[in-house]
């Protein structure tokens, strides 16, 4: 059997019970960590006094922003190979639609936000190099050969881009996090639990249970 749907069976096997298998678990958590050190850091060197650390933290803050994007792709790329776990919370009306439109918005933004970022880091004279995850060299995107004054526009509206970004992001990670909480200790479905990091039952381990002390 190919390699691929060997891959496909084995992570449907996860979704078809409702979970997510765990490259989708791993994508989630990976993704979410890097949001969050993203939201910090942004927050923080645009704080900075210039000088010092600043240049560093935006050159970790552009790289890893980058990885998103790609994670992303990844992540699509995915998504149409092994379909999402239908959960609890995917029952006919609202949540449903909220849902779907939480997770619309989340790799919108997961786009704009590092498009305008390349784009701020593109129209910044003299452009420095970019390395996805601190690896793979990326070019800058094609604004040098502009006058300096469009540069400047450039850097304004992907600035305001990158912003609005952010505050969308900022509003929708507790909207996502309470609707998760909400799910798992009010209406005590499978929803969260469908994508953490599977627990395994040791079938090995002995069962306490039925131990009785030898008498002699
Ligand atoms: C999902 C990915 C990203 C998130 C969540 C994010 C988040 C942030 C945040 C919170 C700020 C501070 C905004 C402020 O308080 O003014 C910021 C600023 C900035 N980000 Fe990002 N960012 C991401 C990706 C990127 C990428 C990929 C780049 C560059 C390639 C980048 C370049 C910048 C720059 C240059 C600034 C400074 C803007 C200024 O000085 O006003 N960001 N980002
Ligand atoms: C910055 C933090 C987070 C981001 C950006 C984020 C993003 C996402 C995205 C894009 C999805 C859609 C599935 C996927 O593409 O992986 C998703 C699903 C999910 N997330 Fe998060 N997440 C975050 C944190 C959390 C936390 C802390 C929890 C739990 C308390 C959580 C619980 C869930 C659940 C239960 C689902 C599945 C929903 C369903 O099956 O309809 N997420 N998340």
């Amino acid at each position: 059997m190919r390699l691929h749907r060997l891959i496909r069976r084995w992570a449907v096997s996860y979704t078809e019970g409702g979970k997510y298998s765990p490259i989708g678990v791993w994508f989630h958590w990976i993704m979410a960590g890097l949001v969050l050190f993203q939201l910090g850091s942004g927050w923080m060197m645009s704080r900075y006094p210039v000088g010092g650390n600043k240049l560093a933290t935006y050159e970790l803050h552009s790289e890893l922003g980058l990885s998103i994007l790609f994670l992303a792709l990844l992540r699509f790329g995915w998504r149409l190979f092994v379909p999402d776990p239908v959960s609890d919370a995917d029952g006919p009306g609202w949540q449903k639609r909220a849902a779907h439109l939480t997770q619309i918005s989340f790799y919108g933004l997961f786009a704009l936000l590092p498009l305008s970022g390349w784009a701020m880091w593109s129209a910044i004279q003299p452009v420095q190099p970019l390395r996805l995850g601190g690896l793979v060299a990326i070019p800058p995107m094609p604004f040098h050969s502009l006058r300096s004054s469009w540069q400047f526009q450039v850097l304004d509206w992907a600035e305001n881009v990158h912003v609005l970004g952010v505050i969308g992001l900022a509003l929708l990670v507790p909207v996502h996090i309470i609707a998760a909480l909400k799910h798992h200790f009010w209406d005590r479905d499978n929803t969260v639990r469908g994508i953490l990091p599977e627990i395994r039952d040791d079938e090995a381990a002995p069962d306490h249970t039925q131990y009785t002390p030898r008498a002699d």
